[in-house]
């Protein structure tokens, strides 16, 4: 009978634990929702981001993309921080991130110092919206107010992630029909893809372009041939697949030089050549290369359309963005209190 009894109390406990969870993830985002709660928050962010600008560059440009990485997996909910376990392959080691993304100590640093602050308080899914925003900001782009509220992922999807992350042989059609299944518009697909106007990316990723683009056994024609030259002395065929180059002309700011660079046909991935290569999405390249407001204005309303993509499952916040918390401990602390 006690055993029975305490089972139920466990099975009620996990049901109230599991329903606000899933409440909460279907909650509408909120502007300053942390502002009772963890007032500091996003000075907090900003402020260990700023230490990652000036301790390497690049770093920013890496967790950016973690935005794109972990909403398009199942929504926002830091999926992709999780590291593997005995029982769960985890998303870092998929095809689209292996050996590619990379600076996750940045946020462990940030979640870090929040933890210091308001333990328990500020999800990994958000601070990864924060991240993102700020990094843009601290290298020359645009700053907007992000919704927060995102609960933390209890699993991360290897399988998922590999059948939705796109190569970087995508081309442009295939990538609005991969955006579309987001409702994010052809409009949204070329503006998020200048956020490669910062960062790097490895020889691995365009190898095929300069050597062999569609079985051919010729290069992209596509490619301006004085920028081909360049790509071929940076990765030559017998060349380290990890050197990287420059996704843009000027790799640590953000502005239109990304679009520039496509209309003069000097686009690092074939991802992006396409863009300008397919009528598509041709006259929003033209349109950004021109004019960087226009492109400020687009990629703003992108980035929040992307990161209110929601799973809708249950939720935590997570102590440690790397892993679950305890399930076992939440049971009986949630016990005491009955
Ligand atoms: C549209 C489809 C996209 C494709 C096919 C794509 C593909 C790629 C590839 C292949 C790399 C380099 C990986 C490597 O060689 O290791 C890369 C880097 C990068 N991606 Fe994308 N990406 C896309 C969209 C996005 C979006 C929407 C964002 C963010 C909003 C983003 C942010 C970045 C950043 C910042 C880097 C450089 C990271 C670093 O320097 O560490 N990408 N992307
Ligand atoms: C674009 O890619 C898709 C999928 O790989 C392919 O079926 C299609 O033929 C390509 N379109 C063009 C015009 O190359
Ligand atoms: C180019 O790709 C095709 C098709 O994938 C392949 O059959 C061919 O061997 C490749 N050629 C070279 C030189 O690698
Ligand atoms: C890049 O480096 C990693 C680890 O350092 C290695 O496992 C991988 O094989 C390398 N990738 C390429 C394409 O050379
Ligand atoms: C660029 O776009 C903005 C609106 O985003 C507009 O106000 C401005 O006039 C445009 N500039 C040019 C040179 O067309």
């Amino acid at each position: 009978m006690a055993i029975t009894n305490q089972l139920m109390t466990m099975l009620m406990s996990l049901i109230f634990l599991l329903r606000i969870a899933s409440f909460a993830s279907s909650l509408n985002l909120q502007t300053g929702f942390y502002s009772n709660s963890c007032p500091n928050a996003e000075s907090i962010v900003r402020y260990v981001m700023k230490k990652a600008l000036i301790r390497e560059p690049r770093s920013l440009a890496s967790v950016m993309r973690f935005q794109f990485h972990d909403c398009l997996v199942n929504g926002c909910d830091a999926s992709m921080l999780l590291d593997d376990t005995p029982t769960m392959l985890g998303e870092k080691l998929a095809l689209s991130n292996i050996n590619s993304l990379r600076s996750f100590e940045v946020i462990d640093e940030v979640k870090e110092a929040l933890e210091n602050a308001c333990p328990g308080i500020v999800s990994c899914a958000d601070i990864i919206i924060m991240a993102s925003r700020d990094a843009v900001a601290l290298t020359g782009g645009p700053f907007w107010e992000v919704r927060l509220g995102r609960l933390d992922s209890l699993i991360a999807n290897q399988e998922d992630s590999n059948n939705i992350m796109p190569s970087p042989r995508t081309n442009a059609s295939a990538l609005i029909n991969l955006f579309e299944k987001y409702d994010l518009s052809v409009k949204d697909l070329v503006a998020l893809s200048g956020s490669h106007s910062i960062g790097k990316a490895r020889c691995f990723s365009i190898m095929f372009r300069l050597y062999n683009q569609s079985g051919t056994g010729k290069p992209d024609p596509a490619i301006d041939p004085d920028y081909r030259k360049e790509l071929n002395k940076l990765c030559p065929l017998d060349v380290d697949q990890n050197v990287t180059g420059n996704l843009d002309a000027t790799p640590v700011v953000f502005d239109n030089q990304y679009f520039k660079d496509m209309v003069g046909g000097r686009g690092f991935l074939n991802s992006d050549q396409t863009l300008f290569t397919f009528p598509e999405t041709r006259e929003f390249v033209k349109l950004y290369s021109k004019n960087q407001s226009e492109f400020f204005k687009a990629f703003v309303e992108g980035m929040l359309k992307m990161g209110d993509l929601q799973s809708g499952k249950p939720g935590e916040v997570r102590k440690n963005c790397r892993v679950v918390n305890a399930r076992h401990s939440h049971l009986l602390l949630e016990k005491e209190h009955m």
